[in-house]
């Protein structure tokens, strides 16, 4: 009897499901350095190499938009000296990476509450925002002093305001026009949302955009998580089947649909 072979690779690369959106929680610094015996913020360092690396494999891979949670609206909490630290790292990686960004064709963004940071850091945010603002194969969204819940507060004061305004009618506020006074209103909702470092918590990260996104946790940590890492996760996520409340088989009807027409 002749045995056959079955292929490997299940999902054919054409038609292998990319995410339109990938958030990252990059959690697992200071444990990193913690193992090697050094103080906290040299993982931070090295965890600047793992943002280069996601961020050109998500060029590569066709990831539209990469949204990543540098520092939270909790963070403050840290020692200062670790703020400090921070602080001095994002202004230094703005200053660094610009080039990178430009030759890779990224444009930057960053989200979240920017007053309360130092004035050199938001010029510097300022700055490399507009020299990527053309740039096109890749939204990279960096969080800083973010906060989901600060996002959706900001985005019912906005509500009110337009409401008491007479710019907005009271009956027509829905989840649209709700999503539409959100950070990133123009860019597709996380379809990915990945936290390394072990915890299984979403930490106030973009909390209404991911209400549908498929989760992913991995013990990798931060400093550790290059390219291959990031390729399982979105391995992971081609082979997922989203449903979106639809049952198993109408998804499986629709995807034959899209794949071989109505016949
Ligand atoms: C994430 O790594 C980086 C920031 C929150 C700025 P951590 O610093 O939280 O690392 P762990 O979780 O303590 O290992
Ligand atoms: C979330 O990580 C924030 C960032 C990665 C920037 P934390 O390490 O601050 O989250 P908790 O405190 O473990 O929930
Ligand atoms: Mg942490």
């Amino acid at each position: 009897m002749v045995e056959t072979v079955k292929p490997a690779i299940l999902i054919p690369e054409p038609n292998r499901r990319v995410p339109r959106h990938v958030a990252i929680i990059m959690d697992g610094n200071g444990r990193w350095a913690k193992q090697r015996h050094r103080p906290r913020t040299h993982g931070h360092r090295e965890g600047v190499k793992s943002v280069r690396a996601v961020v050109e494999e998500s060029v590569r891979q066709g990831v539209g938009t990469l949204t990543l949670f540098a520092f939270s609206s909790e963070n403050w909490q840290r020692p200062r000296s670790e703020v400090n630290i921070l602080m001095e790292l994002f202004i230094s990686a703005l200053r660094d990476e610009v080039h990178r960004l430009i030759e890779n064709d990224v444009r930057l963004r960053v989200i979240g509450e920017l007053s309360a940071f130092p004035e050199k850091l938001q010029h510097g945010i300022r700055d490399a925002e507009a020299l990527t603002a053309n740039n096109a194969a890749l939204n990279l969204q960096v969080a800083a002093n973010y906060g989901g819940r600060w996002d959706i507060t900001r985005a019912a004061r906005a509500l009110v305001a337009d409401v008491l305004a007479g710019r907005l009618d009271q009956a027509a506020i829905d989840e649209q026009a709700f999503a539409q006074r959100l950070s990133f209103p123009d860019l597709p909702e996380p379809d990915l949302f990945i936290r390394t470092g072990g915890e299984r918590r979403l930490s106030n990260f973009v909390l209404w955009q991911s209400a549908y996104a498929e989760l992913y946790f991995t013990d990798v940590l931060w400093p550790d998580f290059d390219e291959e890492a990031f390729r399982h996760a979105l391995d992971d996520f081609a082979r997922r089947q989203r449903r979106f409340g639809r049952t198993s088989e109408q998804v499986d009807a629709r995807a034959a649909v899209r794949a071989y027409g109505r016949g």
